[in-house]
């Protein structure tokens, strides 16, 4: 598949099978987090892999998917079998550490859908409680959790018509909908 049917083939998956997911896997996408474009190149993140079951199941009960669609939430059996934590090196502050996560993490999730794992990127975790489970050092800051397995839903992009929010439609298919090109390009002068 071409970089460009990839980017466009990913969806959030927020209900996966329970298989663990390799762990020569994972360690590719941290590879692929490391290449990642940064501000001033300065690297500021590390990385947790989270894969023994107990722990991920402790993790699971510390974050939250789907806000605004309950049916969407995965059950305890339908739960991620692996995560990865972003955590941001406060040794290497920097102004611009979320557009170096966004960078990282798409990284991620596009290695990891080319072998056919899905994920989802978190930021509704109950990081106090994280960071404690972790054992994090002071100098590491959790900044999100991706949620990682092999899907156990489908997801569709369908063009944006008013609301940006997610559902199921009368088939019960989920569907995304994405502002399309027409709808986000300005004209300038
Ligand atoms: C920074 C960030 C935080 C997110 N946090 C959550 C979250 O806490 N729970 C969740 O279910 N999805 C979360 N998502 C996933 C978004 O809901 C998802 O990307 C969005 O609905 C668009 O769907 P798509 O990824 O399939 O394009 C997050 C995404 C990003 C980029």
């Amino acid at each position: 598949m071409s970089t460009f049917d990839l980017i466009c083939a990913r969806r959030t998956i927020r209900k996966f099978r329970q298989e663990p997911v390799p762990h020569d896997l994972l360690m590719r996408t941290i590879e692929a987090a490391c290449m990642a474009p940064s501000a001033m190149n300065r690297q500021p993140l590390k990385y947790a892999l989270i894969e023994e079951p107990e722990l991920c199941k402790k993790v699971f009960s510390l974050i939250r998917f789907a806000g605004s669609l309950p049916a969407a939430r995965p059950t305890q059996q339908e739960a991620p079998t692996a995560y990865i934590a972003v955590l941001a090196d406060r040794n290497l502050d920097t102004p611009w550490l979320n557009a170096d996560v966004g960078a990282s993490v798409q990284n991620i999730l596009l290695t990891a859908l080319e072998q056919g794992v899905g994920g989802c990127q978190l930021g509704a975790i109950d990081y106090e409680a994280l960071s404690a489970l972790f054992g994090l050092p002071e100098h590491l800051k959790l900044n999100s959790i991706v949620a990682l397995g092999y899907p156990a839903m489908t997801a569709q992009a369908v063009p944006f018509a008013g609301d940006t929010k997610y559902y199921y439609d009368e088939d019960g298919a989920f569907k995304v909908p994405k502002r399309t090109p027409q709808q986000v390009l300005i004209s300038i002068k």
